[in-house]
């Protein structure tokens, strides 16, 4: 899987994200290397990433340089299956993702606690310990080897962690962008796991919940605590984005949490 590296315009763009949203306490997941979360602090908001290989922090630079040559080399290659309007060009594009991991890098360096190694679909997070939790290019992106029942699996952890809402963009395989079948049927299936008589009881994990601080968000996950992630979705919907890059991947994937207002 290769390590890319988008900017905090292009999560703007994909996920649709407003002033309102950026307020909130927002994790990228899986965050690679993004500059998202380095664009987010700085600018003054708050937010972290999780993803496997931050376990490996002293090698992503040198993972960094591996896989932006291929990326370049199958963006350039394969030019028909992506429009580039959003970039300008294939030049642009590539320009764009070297400032971003570079910006990522030093984030890292300067803020290593922002960036937590975890794997989907078990995240080192408290339950509702942030807002908004955003997936770029990880769930469909990589149907294969990642089943419908692995999709679900992380989209309900990731719906435990976020007091509001889970986005994913997109909801396309890889490259060419072909569609992933279980896209509807998985919608199906967590709208159906809407359970009312799930506990939505919020004094049930007042003590994992709330303050901002990195600290204290992380520890034993929901699962750790209480066994198997309790329903924790209140409506999965498809909604319109003003992006697109691979060909017809112009909408996300919004799962509303069951402790968002709806
Ligand atoms: C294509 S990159 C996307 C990175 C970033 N979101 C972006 O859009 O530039 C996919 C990332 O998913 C991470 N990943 C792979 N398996 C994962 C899992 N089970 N849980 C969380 N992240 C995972 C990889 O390490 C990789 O950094």
């Amino acid at each position: 899987m290769l390590l890319s590296s988008r900017s905090f315009a292009e999560y703007v763009a994909m996920f649709s994200l407003s002033q309102a949203d950026l307020e909130g306490f927002v994790l990228d997941c899986a965050g690679g290397a993004s500059s998202f979360t380095a664009e987010l602090g700085a600018a003054g908001g708050r937010g972290l990433a999780v993803d496997p290989l931050y376990a490996q922090a002293a090698s992503l630079a040198e993972r960094i340089a591996e896989d932006s040559v291929h990326l370049g080399a199958m963006r350039l290659d394969a030019q028909e299956s992506f429009t580039w309007d959003w970039y300008g060009s294939p030049e642009a594009f590539l320009d764009v993702r070297a400032a971003a991991a570079q910006r990522f890098l030093n984030d890292v360096q300067e803020r290593p606690g922002r960036y937590i190694a975890g794997s989907l679909p078990t995240l080192p997070l408290r339950d509702n310990s942030v807002d908004l939790v955003l997936s770029s290019h990880l769930l469909f992106t990589w149907a294969d080897p990642f089943d419908q029942a692995w999709h679900k699996a992380a989209l309900l952890e990731m719906a435990r962690v976020a007091r509001r809402e889970v986005r994913v963009y997109p909801l396309v395989r890889r490259g060419p962008g072909d569609p992933v079948a279980f896209l509807n049927p998985l919608l199906n299936a967590l709208n159906a796991s809407n359970d009312p008589s799930a506990s939505n009881d919020p004094s049930a994990s007042n003590d994992l919940n709330g303050p901002s601080a990195v600290n204290d968000l992380n520890g034993p996950s929901h699962n750790d605590l209480n066994g198997p992630s309790r329903h924790n979705v209140l409506r999965a919907e498809l909604r319109p984005v003003q992006y697109e890059f691979q060909r017809g991947a112009t909408e996300m994937l919004v799962v509303q949490s069951s402790s968002s207002p709806s």
